[in-house]
C-alpha cells in the first residue's frame, strides 16, 4: 500500500502541529469511539519482541484527579527549588499540567515481566521495554493531534502518588500521566521556546554522518 502525497502531507502536518498542552482544555467530553481510536493507535506501536508491555488507565473520576493534582503541586514546589533564583521566577509562571481541566487523564504503564523473563530483543539492553511504552505514547500523542485532541505529559509527580491513587501494583512501572482533551488552540511553538526557556536546536546539529562529530554535536 502506497501513501499518497496528500496523506503524507497530513502525517507531517500532524507531527509539526502536535503540542504539549496544559492550559487550553475546553472541557468538552471525548466520545468513546474517539478515545478507543487513540488508544488503539497507541496499542499498535512497535515494541521489543512484540512484547506490548503497556497498559492504559483512563482516569475520569474527579476525586482521583484531585489526588493526582495535589501530588503534582507538592512535587512542583520541590522541583522549582532545584533551579537558580532567576530560573525559579520564570519556572513559577509556567503552567505545567492540566490535570483537573482535561476531561480525562491516561496513565501509561509498563509491565516489565510481560511474556516471561527472556524477551527477544531485550537480552542486551533491558530497558527496551520502557522505550516501547514510550513509542505507544508517541503514537497516542500523534493520533490525538489528528483527532484535534490535545495531550499534556505530566512527569512532575512521584510514582507513589499515582500508584496509590490508581491502584497500580508494585511490579508495574509507571511511564506517564497524560492529560487529554479538546483544546481551544494548538500553539505554533512549544511554550518553553516562546518563553525563552530554551531554543529549538537546529536539526543540522543533531545529524551526524559516519561518526560523532563534536562540531555538529554541540548546542
Ligand atoms: C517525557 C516528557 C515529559 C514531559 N513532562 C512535562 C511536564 O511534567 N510538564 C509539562 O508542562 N510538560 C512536560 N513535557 C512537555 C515538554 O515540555 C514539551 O514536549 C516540550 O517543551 C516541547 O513542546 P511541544 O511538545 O509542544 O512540542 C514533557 C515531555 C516529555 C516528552
Amino acid at each position: 500500500m502506497k501513501i499518497s502525497e496528500e496523506e503524507r502531507n497530513a502525517v507531517y502536518k500532524t507531527i509539526f502541529s502536535r503540542r504539549d498542552v496544559r492550559s487550553d482544555f475546553t472541557g468538552e467530553e471525548i466520545p468513546e469511539n474517539v478515545l478507543k481510536r487513540i488508544l488503539t493507535a497507541a496499542h499498535h506501536a512497535p515494541s521489543v519482541g512484540f512484547m506490548q508491555p503497556w497498559d492504559f488507565i483512563v482516569v475520569n473520576d474527579s476525586l482521583t484527579k484531585q489526588k493526582i493534582k495535589r501530588g503534582f503541586d507538592q512535587a512542583n514546589l520541590a522541583s522549582k527549588a532545584m533551579f537558580s533564583e532567576v530560573k525559579q521566577t520564570q519556572y513559577q509562571q509556567f503552567k505545567l499540567e492540566g490535570i483537573l481541566e482535561a476531561p480525562i487523564g491516561i496513565c501509561v504503564t509498563c509491565d516489565r515481566e510481560r511474556n516471561g523473563p527472556v524477551v527477544l530483543g531485550k537480552t542486551v539492553k533491558a530497558e527496551m521495554d520502557l522505550y516501547s511504552a514510550v513509542c505507544a505514547i508517541q503514537n497516542l500523542w500523534l493520533a490525538a493531534r489528528a483527532e484535534n485532541l490535545g495531550v499534556g505529559w505530566v512527569s512532575i509527580i512521584e510514582d507513589d502518588i499515582l500508584r496509590k491513587a490508581l491502584n497500580i501494583p508494585a511490579n508495574i512501572e509507571i511511564i506517564a500521566y497524560l492529560c487529554v482533551g479538546y483544546v481551544s488552540q494548538f500553539k505554533d511553538k512549544p511554550e518553553l521556546e516562546s518563553a525563552g526557556w530554551l531554543p529549538r536546536r537546529a536539526v543540522e546539529k543533531a545529524i551526524h554522518y559516519n561518526k560523532w562529530s563534536e562540531e555538529q554535536g554541540q548546542q
